[in-house]
């Protein structure tokens, strides 16, 4: 079940293609005619999440060929090996730690993975000669914004290591792209993906107590915990609760493939925000998600979470002016594919069978 159908367009490196972002990206790709190749450590994801990215593809005629290598990103000369033998023509990197939270605690092990893992890969794209690069950015690195919608002229000021490892990479790109400029890199800032393929095959699987709302929310939902939590409900916002820019991840999958095609027609760096322009408050996902489980989910209203802001959804007009590229699915259908997968798969890929 494919949405893509376009003309074949070569060889995409994904590093952390089997992770929650990647896997949807990869399945966007091949139905597209692309031919995948995934590095992944396979540290924060599940090999049986690329068997059933094959599963969706195979169900396309011309479709492309997956294939992957485990190996970290920060291990340059096997990161050039694998460029090398496996002809690539475009990278996308996703490979990276994204817990806002745990990146306070634990600063250098994200700027080692985060920072070291991009300027590692940008090492073997030059000793390759691979030269289009998307990169998976964040809104995190508005931090809290002087006005709403956030465009890319807002200011930069993340406020977490999180957010700066993200800016610093930027930074990164933009610096090898002067030096460079038969370069085109592409940073994709993400506002709040959720949601999963329709078929119900991939989706989020995070390791622990999931960090972000829609996933617990559908933990909450499949039993594995007892309510939710909402982090505050004192926000000068309607409902007084948190606004966000929630945006289904086929919908930013989807951003990637257009981001992919329209590389050799771009700057040698531009930077992109990905969101539907739409706010919804946590009470308002709280109530899309309760539609789609069929029943009111239970919550309680605890302190507000250090660090979070009041609102922020995006102004996505670039992405469309330069991608060619819109979000399209509603909020009501982002839980309703996020409910089947989770529903399906009650603990992940932990436990699934194969395949
Ligand atoms: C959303 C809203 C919370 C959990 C983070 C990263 C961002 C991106 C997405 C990687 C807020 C509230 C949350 C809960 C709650 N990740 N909430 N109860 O913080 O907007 O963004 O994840 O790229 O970079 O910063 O997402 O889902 O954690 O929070 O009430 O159990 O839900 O206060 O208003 P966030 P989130």
């Amino acid at each position: 079940m494919c949405n893509g159908g376009r003309v074949p367009s070569g060889v995409a490196l994904l590093t952390g293609g089997a992770g929650y972002i990647g896997s949807h990206t990869a399945v966007e790709l091949l139905c597209a005619g692309w031919d995948v190749v995934v590095v992944d450590d396979f540290s924060n994801a599940s090999p049986v999440a690329l068997e059933r990215v094959a599963r969706i593809a195979a169900d396309h005629p011309g479709a492309g060929r997956l294939r992957h290598h485990r190996l970290d990103v920060t291990d340059t000369p096997a990161l050039t090996r694998v460029l090398a033998e496996e002809r690539v023509d475009a990278v996308v990197h996703f490979a990276g730690l994204k817990a806002v939270g745990e990146s306070v605690e634990q600063p250098l092990r994200y700027y080692r993975v985060n920072v070291g893992g991009a300027t590692s890969l940008l090492e073997a794209m030059a000793a390759t000669g691979v030269r289009r690069l998307v990169f998976s950015s964040s809104a995190t690195v508005y931090g809290e914004p002087a006005t709403v919608p956030v465009d890319e002229r807002a200011p930069l000021g993340p406020t977490n290591p999180y957010g700066r490892t993200k800016l610093i990479v930027e930074q990164v790109m933009r610096d090898v792209a002067a030096a460079d400029e038969r370069s085109r890199f592409v940073a994709l800032r993400y506002f709040n993906p959720v949601g999963a393929h329709p078929s119900g095959l991939i989706g989020e699987d995070p390791e622990g107590v999931p960090n972000n709302l829609m996933p617990y929310i559908m933990q909450v939902a499949v039993g594995r915990r007892p309510r939710i939590r909402v982090f505050g409900d004192d926000y000068p916002t309607p409902d007084g609760t948190g606004i966000r820019d929630y945006i289904h991840v086929v919908d930013l999958a989807l951003g990637h493939l257009a981001a992919l095609e329209a590389l050799d027609r771009l700057d040698p760096f531009t930077a992109v925000n990905l969101g539907t322009g739409q706010g919804s408050s946590v009470l308002e996902v709280i109530d899309a998600a309760s539609r789609a489980v069929g029943r009111q989910l239970p919550y309680e209203v605890v302190g507000r979470r250090p660090g979070d802001v009041a609102a922020i959804w995006a102004d996505p007009s670039l992405a469309h002016e330069l991608l060619g590229w819109k979000a399209t699915r509603t909020l009501d259908e982002m839980a309703a594919d996020h409910w089947r997968w989770q529903s399906r798969n009650p603990q992940g890929y932990r436990g699934a069978p194969a395949g």
